[in-house]
This record gives C-alpha cells, sequence and structure tokens, in this order.
C-alpha cells in the first residue's frame, strides 16, 4: 500500500500543500489517541463552557481545537485559521500560504457513548497582502478549496481527502505511525436506497421536505415505487463516510424549530468540506437552491441548508422544491 507523501506527489499537489497537511495529520494522529484513552485520560464529559455558538464544549472538543490550533500555527505555512471552538479567526505567519477552517471534533454528542467522531478539515490559498488578522481571509467560496478532508476515529482511525483529484481513502496504520492509501478515487454511486435525516425534526421542515421523505417512507407503496432504508449517526463525519461507501442522501435542511436559526450545520468546517469530497467521487453537494460551493461566506460560523451524496437522489429530492 502506497504512503501518503507518494500517493500525493501521485496527483501533483505541491510541496508546501503536502507539508501542510502532513501537518494537520500529526495533529490527527495525536487526536485519535487522546480519544482512544477516553476515561483513562479524564477526557470524558463536558466543561463549564460554551462556544460562541452557544454550545456546551466537551472537554475533548477544547482538547482537540487546542492541539490542532497549536500545530498549525506553529507550523509556519498557515497564515490564519479558524475553527468551530474559536470566535474569531486566529492569526498565524504572515508569510503562511494557506489558511485553514476546522472542526476538530465533529460529533461532539458521540463522545460520552464511545461512538463515531472525526475531524474535519478545508484549506484555500491565503488571499496575497491580506493581513493575517483579517477574517476576510475566510471569505472565500468553497469552489476555491485546495484540499478537503476529514480524520474518522472509528475502529480504524481513516483519512478521507481531496486535493481536487478524486477522493481518496487512507488508513492510519499504527505500526509505522502514517496514513496508508487504502482506496482511490471513490465514487459515490448515483442511486440509493437510503437516507440519512434527523426524523424527529419533521414538524418543522419546508414543505416539499415533507413530501419528499413522506414518498421515501412510503416505499414500495408509494410514488418512488421501492423501500429506502434510514441511518443517522448524529456525526456528519459518520454519516457522510457512509455515502461515501456505499452512497446515499444525507440532508439536514432548513427547519422552524428555532426560527432564529433555521439551518444546522456550518459552511466553512462541515458543509465546504464535505461538498469538496462529495463532488470529487461523482455526487451532488447542494442547497434547496444551488451548488453549496458556490456560496459567497460572509460569517466563519454561517450556518448552510445540506442536501447531499447519490446524484440521482439528490435530484430527485431537490425536484420537490421546483
Ligand atoms: P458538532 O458535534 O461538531 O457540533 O457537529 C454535530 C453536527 C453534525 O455532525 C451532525 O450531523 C449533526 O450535528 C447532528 O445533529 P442532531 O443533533 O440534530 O442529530
Ligand atoms: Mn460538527
Ligand atoms: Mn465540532
Amino acid at each position: 500500500m502506497q504512503r501518503l507523501a507518494p500517493a500525493l506527489r501521485q496527483d501533483n499537489v505541491p510541496l508546501d500543500l503536502i507539508s501542510l497537511i502532513k501537518t494537520i495529520l500529526a495533529a490527527t494522529k495525536e487526536i485519535s489517541f487522546r480519544v482512544s484513552q477516553a476515561h483513562l485520560g479524564g477526557l470524558m464529559g463536558s466543561t463549564l463552557d460554551e462556544n460562541i455558538q452557544g454550545e456546551v464544549q466537551k472537554k475533548l472538543d477544547v482538547v482537540a481545537n487546542e492541539l490542532f490550533k497549536d500545530i498549525l500555527l506553529e507550523s509556519g505555512f498557515v497564515r490564519a485559521i479558524s475553527s468551530e471552538e474559536e470566535d474569531t479567526s486566529v492569526a498565524g505567519d504572515q508569510n503562511g500560504k494557506f489558511v485553514v477552517s476546522f472542526d476538530p471534533l465533529d460529533g461532539s454528542s458521540n463522545i460520552d457513548i464511545n461512538s463515531l467522531i472525526g475531524t474535519i478539515f478545508s484549506i484555500h490559498e491565503a488571499i496575497p497582502d491580506m493581513d493575517a488578522e483579517d477574517p476576510g481571509q475566510f471569505q472565500q467560496q468553497g469552489n476555491k478549496q485546495v484540499c478537503a478532508g476529514y480524520v474518522l476515529y472509528g475502529p480504524s482511525t481513516m483519512l478521507v481527502m481531496t486535493t481536487g483529484s478524486g477522493t481518496h481513502f487512507y488508513v492510519l496504520d499504527r505500526t509505522h505511525g502514517g496514513y496508508l492509501l487504502v482506496e482511490r478515487n471513490v465514487q459515490v454511486p448515483k442511486d440509493t436506497q437510503e437516507f440519512a435525516i434527523n426524523m424527529s425534526n419533521q414538524r418543522f421542515w419546508q414543505e416539499p421536505m415533507q413530501n419528499y421523505i413522506n414518498d421515501l417512507v412510503a416505499g414500495d407503496t408509494g410514488p418512488r415505487g421501492k423501500n429506502f432504508n434510514m441511518r443517522w449517526i448524529a456525526a456528519m463525519v459518520g454519516d457522510i463516510h457512509r455515502v461515501l461507501t456505499r452512497g446515499g442522501i444525507f440532508t439536514y435542511p432548513a427547519d422552524s424549530k428555532k426560527p432564529e436559526q433555521p439551518y444546522k450545520l456550518r459552511l466553512m468546517y462541515e458543509a465546504n468540506p464535505m461538498s469538496f469530497l462529495i463532488e470529487q467521487a461523482g455526487g451532488l453537494a447542494m442547497t434547496s437552491t444551488g451548488r453549496i460551493m458556490d456560496i459567497d461566506p460572509t460569517d466563519i460560523h454561517q450556518r448552510v441548508e445540506v442536501i447531499m451524496g447519490s446524484s440521482n437522489e439528490v435530484e430527485a429530492c431537490l425536484s420537490y422544491y421546483k
């Protein structure tokens, strides 16, 4: 099996980006270790703090964020970072060529039940001559990402990454301490009979999503004429990994549960990187009105509607909005 750096060189990834990716992966190896220690390291449960989005921070959210932030800011490759767990962007090295957005631990509610969690990251080139302190660095569309990926701390620690030449799977080999390429150019099947949505929000969805899901649930007695299965891991990393592996549609649609907050998932460090991975694997990554990666970001913590996965199924869902 091929090691990471040769695999990236084969895709003509520039050397400075390879160095940054290696830096990111060093942090994920440390997070993977801390996650595996769990109770033994005193890392279960919550802190007494909330992040800027009003969510209670788990101890592992904070540890993962500090590890990721420190290693990136010390690397010299990074002009600035933004993170789910940081109020604003944080300046790095003015000569750094890249900016990195990340969700240090996705699926935090799974930490205490020893279930799937992961780290999501998105890399853009820094805007030339823009100050490292300027959050405007992050006002770049998802289609300008030069790399995106996640690390899943599952039964095996897996890296799923794209630099724009397909989406590839890697597994952390603890015998030599590096990631090995296990599957090149993953393809999301165009059709599926599996959907992922938090059904408990059903009464808060808009009518098109209510109608679409009703037709999926009706199975072979409804207009779709086939049965659908449902899965919900409550960690986007886990749900998207399943979609990349065997197809499916994943959605977190608009809802009216909290009228001031119609969407749940965050554009910069959840929706955009996952969209890049899904599109590079032949899937679609949309809102009900357009492509996620074409959105002009205005805030590092902005939220967005997400409908992504198997292309024919995403189209089928969107047809209900027309
Ligand atoms: P995070 O743990 O980083 O805050 O993200 C959780 C997100 C996402 O991973 C997942 O798909 C979704 O929230 C789960 O939402 P529900 O709590 O509604 O199931
Ligand atoms: Mn998340
Ligand atoms: Mn998180």
